[in-house]
């Protein structure tokens, strides 16, 4: 026993791991790639298996890791903070709650002001919604098709994929309005002959599916798990104001594209210059702590004085997280960064495009691009993906999966990535290409 090496006598290998996990988890609980992989450490832009081998983590944990796996200037002060103060409930108020409200009152778009602090992207929507019916008075929701609001029982039935809505609709008075998703669009038309009908038709399914006096639209900038689809630039100026005129508000969901993510601004809807009315986020917030924000302007956040309780909401430790992610991606320029090394990210996905016919479309902003892969006619190529993300793998290089048919790929890597590391990517991404 003497000379057991400790790390070894605790460690599992990658194997043990996958055999647990499959025999303590749900099944549900679905893994990346035939032989799922174990992750046993990060570091930047890496992140490492217990076997010591290296993946360039283009995915950045789902958009979560805004900063870089376990940045130290985040790390620290979470360290800090567990030493000083783990938890205490919403019950008392501390210091990273308010400075975190104050903050997030500061950088959100327009006049929002007063938050709500849970877990999760889940929570967060269900806060919204709660607060916007209490708000309004009303009881009707209108979502977008394609897209993705978390795994409760009201987010399944916000979703627009049959592949997240387990069991049917759970909660009634959700209509759902076509996407914008002008690669394959819903009404069959062009950009911009179409006049923006995706948008203009919110009306026409407000008054002939509610009893024309709804509570909300909740949408995401770009839609996320639906692969990154990026509404025309006029869309958000032409839905809004159809959601206000039938007595609704707008929750912006920007739990992807949050914090830097689409480049020069800190929100995505700030491209589309709409202010929402209640702003949800988690994700890239906190550098993978687990934090959702509910954000809102203040008579709305205001309309609700009944008890209401999150033990982990505002936790100080997740607090301190976000402080820390936000400060970072402030002080190093990151929503810029995003902005440029985008870019950069962009042509090297074009190019590819020019030789691989089989993406069809590239799309996103800044640091959230996307490759909809395709077969003659535009039928969607999930296989092909499924292929590339092994052949990824094999070159130690990790990306996203997305879309209704699983044939977008999804790249969006840590906000202070460099130009060089995006060349080593699409090197790998070709010479995957070229094995598929
Ligand atoms: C846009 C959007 N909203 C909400 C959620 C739910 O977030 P969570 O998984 O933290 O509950 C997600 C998660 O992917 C999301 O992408």
């Amino acid at each position: 026993m003497s000379n057991t090496n400790v790390n070894e006598a605790v460690s599992l290998s990658s194997e043990q791991i996958r055999s647990k996990h499959k025999e303590f988890l749900f099944p549900s609980v679905a893994n990346y790639y035939k032989e799922s992989l174990a992750i046993d450490r990060g570091e930047g832009m890496y992140v490492y298996d217990p076997e010591g081998n290296k993946y360039l983590d283009f995915f950045g944990g789902i958009l979560t890791v805004s900063v870089g796996h376990c940045n130290p200037k985040v790390t620290t002060k979470i360290a800090e903070q567990v030493n000083k103060l783990q938890h205490t409930s919403t019950l008392y108020p501390n210091e990273n709650i308010v400075k975190l409200a104050e903050k997030l009152a500061e950088i959100t778009p327009g006049k929002l002001k007063k938050t709500y602090f849970t877990n999760s992207g889940t929570e967060a929507d269900e806060t919204a919604i709660f607060l916007a019916k209490h708000y309004t008075g009303n009881q009707e929701i209108i979502a977008l098709r394609h897209s993705y609001s978390g795994r409760s029982l009201l987010a399944m039935s916000l979703t627009g994929h049959s592949n997240w809505r387990h069991g049917g609709t759970h909660l009634p008075g959700i209509k759902h309005a076509v996407s914008p998703y002008c690669y394959r669009c819903p009404l069959g038309l062009e950009y911009p002959s179409c006049e923006i009908k995706c948008a203009q038709d919110i009306e026409e399914l407000i008054m002939t599916t509610t009893s024309g006096e709804i509570a909300g639209f909740i949408a995401e900038p770009i839609q996320g798990v639906g692969g990154f689809i990026t509404p025309p630039k006029e869309y958000f100026q032409i839905a809004v104001p159809i959601i206000k005129k039938f007595g609704g508000v707008f929750i912006c969901d920007e739990v992807q594209t949050g914090f830097g993510r689409t480049g020069k601004r800190m929100f995505g809807i700030e491209h589309w210059e709409v202010e929402p009315d209640i702003l949800t986020a988690a994700k890239g917030i906190a550098n993978g702590t687990p934090l959702g924000a509910t954000v809102a302007l203040t008579e709305i956040a205001d309309s609700f004085t009944g008890l209401t309780i999150s033990t982990f909401g505002g936790n100080p430790v997740s607090m301190a997280a976000a402080l820390a992610t936000i400060e970072v991606i402030e002080d190093e320029n990151l929503a810029e960064n995003s902005y440029e090394v985008g870019l950069h990210l962009r042509e090297g996905l074009e190019d590819l495009q020019k030789k691989y016919p089989s993406i069809g479309d590239v799309r996103g902003l800044g640091l959230m691009q996307a490759c909809e892969f395709v077969k003659e006619g535009k039928q969607p190529d999930g296989v092909l993906v499924g292929k590339l993300f092994e052949e990824m793998k094999k070159l130690g290089v990790l990306i996203g999966k997305g879309g209704l048919y699983g044939n977008v790929v999804r790249i969006s890597p840590p906000l202070n990535v460099t130009k060089s590391e995006v060349d080593d990517f699409i090197q790998a991404m070709d010479s995957s290409l070229e094995k598929c």
